[in-house]
């Protein structure tokens, strides 16, 4: 079985900070979201992967390169539009073969992989499997309809009035049935051609289709939230390792992981938090789900809840909290006894301050 791992999406939804870099690149727990894609597809047993990429395609090939990292053997795979899902099977076809594979959306998080979904796949080998989870807002993702043995009766795109409350997640699983489905249906309304269309084909023609729940938890990283709460439950999930220095002024609680050359003086931090090489965090307070990328500097700063890219820097300010800071961003205080804030603020930037 090979890997299809779908990167080439813009990230609209999380600019700023896609301006500079692409949101597959963004880190959840210190790590890029589509590494820890990669690693999932690998401890799948998959050893092949053809990555789709778009415009963001230098930055993504740096980041992966041959992907002999992941264990990998990574071809990437130029799209030069998002033109949907299922067009992205189409200019895959070369690469694909005749060969099962799964297809992974590269912002995507699965808690436990998608192990356990790949081996039913192979045990049971229908036409198409869908990985599926129950979500509260169902209309916001494709939606399945199945019978109680968990075949798929039908599939619908963001419908407005759900029929049920499972979700399509970003893990399917495929026989080269799905080539001539791809190649079956039209663009839909939103101009793109859907996945979930190629699948209701294959339904329609008679083929087994598959809806398999996830285990563990699932986050689609395409909006802020999303990511911090995605770097929220991976960092539930990590043991403390301290590499860096930790002074005898400072305090640690909890799962703290501290990567080499940090430096941490008459600071507390209370896990579950990572924070990055080559750091320097003074006199600070580094709060729970909080990650915080290579070389940031923080000075009598307070941070929760939050992610830091690297180079970032802060210096006097506390209460951060639920905040998302880019690349070498520096975030300061005014004179005390001003009530000025002065802002240099990027485009489509959020800014919440004290009113
Ligand atoms: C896509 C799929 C949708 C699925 C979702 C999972 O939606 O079309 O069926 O539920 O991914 O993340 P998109 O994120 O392209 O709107």
């Amino acid at each position: 079985m090979k890997a299809l791992i779908l990167s080439g999406g813009m990230g609209t939804r999380l600019r700023p900070l896609t301006h500079a870099m692409p949101k597959q690149l963004i880190p959840l727990a210190n790590k890029p979201v589509l590494f820890h894609a990669l690693e999932a597809v690998r401890d799948a047993g998959i050893t092949e992967a053809g990555v789709i990429v778009g415009d963001w395609h230098k930055e993504i090939r740096q980041a992966v390169g041959d992907g002999s990292r992941f264990g990998l053997r990574v071809e990437y795979l130029y799209q030069e539009a998002p033109f949907g899902l299922a067009h992205c099977v189409l200019i895959a076809r070369d690469f694909l073969g005749d060969d099962d594979f799964a297809m992974y959306l590269g912002d995507n998080v699965f808690g436990d992989g998608i192990t356990g979904p790949a081996e039913h796949f192979r045990r049971t080998r229908p036409a198409a499997q869908v990985a599926v989870t129950p979500v509260d807002a169902p209309q916001e993702y494709g939606v399945v309809e199945t019978d109680p043995g968990g075949r798929v009766r039908a599939l619908r795109e963001k419908p407005r009035r759900p029929r049920s409350n499972l979700a399509v997640t970003g893990a399917y699983f495929f026989t080269p049935l799905v080539h001539d489905a791809v190649r079956a249906i039209e663009p839909s309304r939103r101009g793109e051609r859907e996945i979930t269309d190629a699948l209701q084909w294959l339904v329609d023609q008679g083929h087994d289709v598959r809806a398999v729940e996830v285990t563990g938890w699932w986050k689609d990283t395409g909006r802020v939230e999303d990511i911090l709460d995605g770097n929220r439950l991976l960092l539930d999930g990590i043991e403390s390792r301290v590499e860096g220095s930790v002074d005898a002024a400072s305090t640690a609680l909890g799962p703290v992981v501290v990567a080499p050359g940090a430096r941490i003086v008459r600071s507390h931090l209370r896990g579950p938090l990572v924070i990055g090489a080559d750091c320097v965090v003074e006199d600070s307070y580094i709060g729970p789900h909080t990650a915080i990328g290579a070389g940031c500097v923080l000075n009598e700063a307070g941070v929760t809840d939050s992610i830091l890219l690297d180079g970032a820097a802060v210096s006097d300010v506390n209460g951060i909290h639920a905040s998302v800071i880019g690349r070498s961003a520096r975030v300061g205080a005014t004179a005390a006894g001003t009530s000025r804030h002065r802002l240099v603020v990027g485009d489509h930037t959020e800014l919440d301050v004290v009113a």
